[in-house]
């Protein structure tokens, strides 16, 4: 069911292998330009993997779009690190409710190529699934290439996590089951 009111996320930290951490909260309006600097890190097969295209960057609109959300059928967890003392956005999850069968909502996550393969990822699909069912999320759907190796072991670890092919066997579609993930 749809809930009235976003649900509550608590800041997280999470520890890299080298010991760093990682900071995790709900993204927000002031994290446009944290979001469009960590765009500019992704190498652009992760930006092909994450958007299907090559975009070169956001629009101010997109911007708007991307960090002003209301957290009931659009909410996004975004990560962060400090280096050289300035904070850099590494990462996000995100979930959009569908407008019509208000249980589903469409997935997406990215983590900057530096701090891929760090346990960064499977963090924030476990936080992002945990609030998506707390806000009546039963069912993630969403698109991978089907050359996307990472994303699919990723999807594998996650109980109720599965992709099949698409009519056109061009790419996977993600169909995750919250309710199978949390038994
Ligand atoms: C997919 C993605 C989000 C995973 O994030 P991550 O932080 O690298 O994930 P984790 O470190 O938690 O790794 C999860 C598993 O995937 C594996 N993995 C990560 N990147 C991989 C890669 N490029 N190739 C093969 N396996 C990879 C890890 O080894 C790990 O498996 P393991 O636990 O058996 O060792 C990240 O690689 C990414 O941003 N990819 C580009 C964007 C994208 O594909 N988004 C998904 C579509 S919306």
């Amino acid at each position: 069911m749809r809930p009235q009111t976003p649900p509550l996320f608590s800041p997280q930290t999470f520890s890299l292998p080298n010991g760093n951490e990682v900071f995790v909260r709900q993204l927000l309006p002031g994290d446009k330009k944290l979001l469009a600097e960590g765009f500019e890190q992704l190498s652009p097969e992760t930006i092909r993997k994450r958007f299907m295209n090559l975009r070169k960057g956001f629009s101010e609109k997109e911007l708007v779009f991307l960090t002003e959300l209301d957290g009931i059928d659009h909410f996004a967890l975004g990560a962060s690190v400090i280096e050289d003392g300035q904070t850099k956005g590494i990462g996000v999850a995100r979930y959009v409710r569908d407008q019509t069968e208000t249980q589903k909502a469409e997935l997406a996550i990215v983590i900057v190529d530096k701090y891929q393969g760090m346990g960064l990822g499977s963090f924030l699909m476990q936080n992002i699934s945990q609030i998506a069912f707390e806000s009546g999320i039963e069912e993630f759907t969403g698109t991978l290439e089907r050359s996307n190796l990472g994303m699919q072991k990723l999807l594998k670890k996650m109980k109720g996590f599965e992709t099949q092919l698409d009519s056109e066997a061009t790419y996977l579609q993600l169909r995750a089951n919250l309710k199978k993930w949390k038994s």
